[in-house]
């Protein structure tokens, strides 16, 4: 069977994918169900349709779009991935697993070739944690990792609940249907960048992934006292933002004390109130994101970073309320998964190396439900969440056509 995507095709939807944006081009911007994220998601929707595909659509808009095989009666296979983008992002990252699932699917259609098991092509709600704070939103509840009551918990820096946002986006179906049963799909394949540099400095042009770290998120809410900056003297200070700022230095020891490369944290978020330069702030609130491969060692450095909350508290004399948004334990890649894309591979002639995926995906929540596994093209530099994020054509292809093989092997 010949595999023939047409690239040229996929880079100019790749293209007009990234110009769907709240900032200037080459920075992407694409907050889940922002006027921007709706178009994108309009956007895609047609080009499925336009494949043929059939479109559904669940409660907390991931869409399904489905390439019927000739027996309804067997599991489906699955690709995607995500079209949101976190702030001033670039274009590969989510959208490579969404449009060139795409183009997989049509190559495989150009080439005669007729599935058995449906294909089915997902793009997911939310992957960034950008505006409720967690991240994988769809893929979560669709399975059953997040439950619907605490989907209806979640809000955004407004104040604004999902279930509110769903509604404005027009997806007013009940949460209780998102979830699917186990085994629902005969396999998942998530084709991504790889958001490091293992594969280019190697000179590798496909990763299989066999493992997704495990990530943690937290958020620190601090309230010291305010006041006027000239007025009230330093001793009498209770700044919340300095405490917030030894928080963040904490966190950083932490992850270093380990002396594994595969300890991570990062507090990139810290919002100051009131946010006045004269002004000293009286409350803080921190996002915190903490990733191991090892998933002892990441709740090791959890409790240090929750120890390190309370003893600045009390030496500042600030009230430190510390949440736990989420903590996921690692995946790891089905042998089905990885022995079709090593087959693939070696078929196709292209050289592959094996991995751990140390960003998280929709990946680490499909493989609940089924067996699943992940397809790494290289980025320049391994620079990703970034406007010069880049993957060149020829890797792109490569990736697509590893993913269509592996989706025709796994559907017959
Ligand atoms: C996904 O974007 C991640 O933060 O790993
Ligand atoms: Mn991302
Ligand atoms: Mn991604």
């Amino acid at each position: 069977m010949q595999i023939t995507p047409d690239l040229s095709r996929l880079l100019n939807e790749l293209e007009t994918l990234a110009s769907f944006s709240d900032a200037p081009a080459p920075a992407v911007t694409r907050v889940v169900f922002s006027a921007q994220d709706l178009a994108a998601r309009a956007y895609v929707q047609k080009l499925f349709s336009a494949a043929a595909l059939e479109l559904r659509t669940d409660a907390v808009g991931n869409t399904f779009a489905r390439w019927a095989g000739t027996d309804p009666n067997v599991p489906a296979v699955a690709t995607g991935s995500h079209t949101d983008a976190v702030p001033h992002a670039g274009r590969y990252d989510g959208t490579v697993g969404v449009l060139g699932g795409l183009e997989a699917i049509r190559a495989l259609q150009r080439s005669g070739f007729r599935p058995r098991r449906s294909i089915e092509l997902l793009t997911f709600t939310s992957e960034e944690p950008t505006r409720f704070g967690i991240g994988c939103l769809g893929s979560r509840l669709l399975s059953g990792t997040l439950s619907p009551e605490s989907a209806r918990q979640l809000k955004d820096s407004d104040g604004k609940s999902l279930e509110e946002a769903l509604r404005q986006a027009g997806l007013d179906g009940s949460l209780e249907n998102v979830r699917l049963a186990n085994q629902f799909y005969h396999g998942f394949v998530e084709l991504h960048i790889e958001q490091g540099p293992l594969l280019e400095r190697k000179g590798i042009p496909i990763g299989i992934v066999t493992a997704i770290a495990a990530p943690a998120t937290l958020r620190v809410r601090i309230e010291g006292s305010g006041g006027h900056a000239g007025a009230v003297l330093m001793p009498d200070r209770r700044d919340a933002f300095l405490a917030a700022a030894e928080i963040a230095l904490a966190v950083e020891s932490v992850a270093k004390a380990t002396r594994s490369a595969d300890s991570v944290a990062t507090t990139g978020v810290c919002n100051v109130f009131p946010g006045a330069v004269n002004s000293i702030p009286s409350r803080a609130v921190l996002e915190i994101d903490v990733r191991d491969t090892d998933l002892a060692r990441r709740d090791v450095m959890l409790s240090a970073i929750r120890a390190a909350c309370e003893a600045i508290g009390v030496k500042r004399q600030v009230r430190v309320e510390v949440e736990l948004i989420n903590a996921d334990a690692p995946a790891q890649a089905s042998p089905l998964i990885t022995e079709a894309l090593s087959a693939s591979c070696q078929a196709l002639g292209i050289e592959f190396m094996s991995m751990v995926s140390r960003a998280y995906h929709d990946s680490l929540f499909l493989s609940r439900i089924a067996p699943t596994g992940m397809i790494f093209i290289p980025c320049r530099n391994g620079v990703s969440h970034r406007p010069d994020e880049y993957a060149s054509p020829e890797d792109i292809k490569r990736g697509v056509q590893v993913l269509a093989s592996a989706l025709a092997q796994l559907a017959q």
